[in-house]
């Protein structure tokens, strides 16, 4: 298929050409192209656009956090992960969260240059330096926002010495990729005059650990039983002590949090490469929950880098985020993080304890045989009934559920 000038068409028209190369009817095309944010919002977003996706978008119930009632939207594929978390919830005594101020972290690369010197030159103009970076025209630093604080590091490569200089800005209620972006754009020149040697890279750290949430919450032994809080902790032993398993369970966190950021319009990628960033920052890769018993009860908390913000990017321009902020009812950026923090929180109880219970499958089956059923061509009252028979006789398959379907 000749591509050439491909980006420039319209998403109907790159539509057209892919339907021609990859044989797809008009129904697929229909499906593909049918969006509810609409193709031309999309098409503003990324590259290239055909069509949308949507996913499953639902809502966790039971979330009292830091005394507050909260509906959480989450937007997720995966069957079982809005009933757990609203599960976990129901049997919390609450969540206690607190996040830090929005203090995201901007790295320079200079090379060539000897990392005395450079912490010399920064030192002295450090003051100038942070006043030049918030000299420019921005909300977030009408709103008290910008470079506080600048460090000099030594980075020991490969390739020789290298020194890295660290920005620590506050984005107040943004996610903050782009300001501080901008921010470390316009400030290299500069620099690169002041200190001599050369800049290679600006960009933000997505290791965001002066953004961080901490969560706590309270498992009661008598609601959960007694038994299960001791298995539980067995549980995170496993998760504490090898990283095959951290990985497993970190993902279960995961589950929860990257839901809420999907649905707020937030970039989970940057959620994930810092919470397992953090989560390594021991000798090994461990859990990024830990768990303790104290009395009969069970005691969970979480602490993560959690950089998620309410304004700017896409969260405004996606009218199903906005939405899901209106159904949260946050007003600010640390609030969000806060909830996200408590929904990772109960999505990992939720997992261990259908783990040490009943298993991590029957709670998923009834849900997956559905969509079994569903792939399998069923339609309306049958896909239930399908499923049902499937649970029932323990065989759940799309062979199986062919064969109830056509009799
Ligand atoms: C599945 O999405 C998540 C779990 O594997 C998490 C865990 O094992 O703790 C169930």
């Amino acid at each position: 298929m000749d591509t050439s000038g491909f980006y420039k068409l319209t998403p109907k028209e790159r539509l057209g050409k892919i339907k021609e190369f990859c044989g797809l009817s008009e129904e697929e095309c229909g499906v593909l192209s049918k969006s509810k944010i609409g193709l031309d919002l999309a098409d503003k977003m990324i590259e290239n656009v055909v069509g949308t996706l949507e996913l499953p978008f639902g809502i966790a119930t039971n979330f009292v956090i830091n005394g507050k009632e909260y509906l959480i939207p989450m937007v997720i594929e995966e069957s079982s992960v809005v009933a757990g978390a609203s599960k976990a919830a129901k049997l919390s005594e609450g969540f206690v969260s607190e996040a830090s101020e929005s203090i995201m972290i901007g790295q320079i690369l200079l090379i060539g240059v000897d990392f005395e010197k450079a912490k010399e030159k920064v030192e002295e103009s450090k003051k100038e330096i942070i006043r030049k970076c918030n000299e420019r025209k921005s909300s977030i630093i009408e709103l008290g926002g910008g470079v506080k604080e600048l460090e000099v590091k030594k980075l020991k490569t490969d390739k020789g010495q290298m020194v890295v200089l660290h920005f620590y800005i506050d984005v107040k209620d943004s996610m903050g990729a782009n300001f501080v972006n901008t921010t470390l754009e316009s400030i290299a020149p500069y620099l690169e005059d002041l200190i001599g040697g050369e800049i290679r890279m600006n960009i933000l750290s997505n290791l965001s650990d002066r953004r961080m949430v901490k969560v706590k919450a309270v498992w009661k032994g008598e609601k959960i039983g007694k038994e299960n809080v001791n298995n539980m902790l067995d549980a995170y032993e496993f998760a504490k002590h090898d990283p095959y398993r951290a990985a497993t369970n970190n993902k279960g966190a995961m589950n929860g949090i990257d839901a809420v950021c999907i649905a707020t319009g937030n970039d989970f990628r940057a959620l994930e490469a810092g919470a397992h960033a953090y989560a390594s920052k021991e000798a090994s890769y461990t859990s990024m929950t830990r768990w303790e018993k104290k009395g009969e009860d069970l005691l969970g908390y979480l602490e993560m880098p959690l950089a998620v913000g309410i304004v700017g990017g896409y969260t405004n321009t996606n009218p199903i985020t906005k939405i899901a902020l209106k159904i949260l009812g946050v007003k600010s950026a640390k609030e969000l993080a806060e909830i996200i923090g408590a929904v990772g929180l109960a999505n990992n109880f939720a997992a261990m304890y259908a783990l040490v219970t009943e298993g991590i499958q029957k709670g998923h089956m009834r849900l997956h045989a559905k969509n079994v059923a569903l792939n399998a061509g069923a339609k309306g009252e049958k896909i239930d009934k399908i499923a049902e028979q499937m649970i029932k006789e323990g065989k759940i398959s799309e062979l199986r559920a062919k064969e109830i379907l056509h009799g």
